[in-house]
């Protein structure tokens, strides 16, 4: 029988995960279906026990059943326990529901491996205090940055994640009134302000000399964000959808225990 693998979400009709996956299915010759499954509000834990219950191997969780997955795991990684948030489910040898977070492993990976960047050492600002923010800290401060700057308009919600983040790096909170002065190697856009196509007020003067700027949504036209980094000079501006590819393939290699090439399914998504 063929192992079957699905991305729960809604919306979830848009989702680029099962044609990403079926290339690496194809590429990494693995027999698999993997497939989208709309589920509403309130139905998102009857739905995945379901899913398991009638031999289903793997789930990638998106928008809003993040935090509903991370309720629903018997037992989290450590990325996923600090993140508060699971984007990969599947039931072990045991038995039991295993949750993982593969989103800031992905966006490292991009980073580091498909770009050639370099966050050690670095000064890095993070935009956002919410779910994306949180999501990607452990494995940006398992980088070893020179520190980590956390900007909201709510300032609590950013020294919340800092109380909580402490112990793995130096992390620090401000708003975005502070910015002025500041300057940063590194700007990554955690906000949801992309998705309405708006920009958090920063300010110019904002990017050391060689500054890289890294947007975790993306679209067709460079975001917002990635116009304002182009504008500011910034040496590069990245925006997620290698990180998609990523996390995608980190949850491949949980599944499968093989990691999937990427770079020629990322060449096709970029390609349309
Ligand atoms: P996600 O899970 O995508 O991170 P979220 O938890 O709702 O979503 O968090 C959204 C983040 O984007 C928050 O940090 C929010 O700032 P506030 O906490 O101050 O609300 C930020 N955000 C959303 N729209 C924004 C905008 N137009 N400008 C600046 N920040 C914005």
């Amino acid at each position: 029988m063929t192992d079957r693998y699905a991305v729960m979400g809604n919306p979830v009709a848009h989702s680029l995960s099962p044609r990403i996956h079926a290339q690496f299915a194809r590429e990494s010759g693995h027999d698999l279906a993997y497939g989208t499954l709309l589920v509403e509000s309130g139905h998102f834990a009857e739905a995945a026990k379901n899913f398991f219950a009638a031999g289903g191997k793997g789930l990638n969780i998106t928008v809003p059943f993040k935090q509903e997955a991370w309720a629903l795991a018997e037992q989290h990684s450590q990325q996923a326990a600090l993140a508060g948030a699971v984007n990969v489910l599947f039931c072990d040898a045991q038995g039991r529901l295993q949750g993982h977070n593969t989103d800031g492993i992905g966006l490292v990976r991009d980073i580091t491996r498909n770009h050639g960047g370099v966050l050690a050492g670095k000064s890095v600002l993070i935009l956002g205090a919410g779910g994306a923010t949180r999501g990607i800290l452990l494995p940006i401060l398992q980088e070893k940055p020179a520190a980590v700057c956390i900007a909201n308009r709510t300032v609590s919600k950013a020294e919340e994640l800092v109380r909580l983040f402490a112990p793995y790096g130096n992390v620090s909170a401000c708003g975005y009134e502070a910015m002025p002065g500041q300057h940063f190697d590194w700007v990554i856009n955690a906000t949801a302000a992309s998705l309405q196509g708006e920009l958090p007020p920063l300010p110019s003067g904002l990017l050391n000399a060689g500054a890289w700027c890294y947007d975790l949504m993306y679209s067709k036209e460079p975001t917002v964000f990635c116009q304002w980094a182009q504008q500011h000079g910034a040496h590069k501006s990245l925006d997620g959808l290698g990180m998609l590819v990523e996390q995608a393939a980190e949850s491949f290699l949980l599944w499968r225990g093989v990691r999937p090439p990427t770079t020629a399914v990322l060449t096709a998504l970029k390609a349309g």
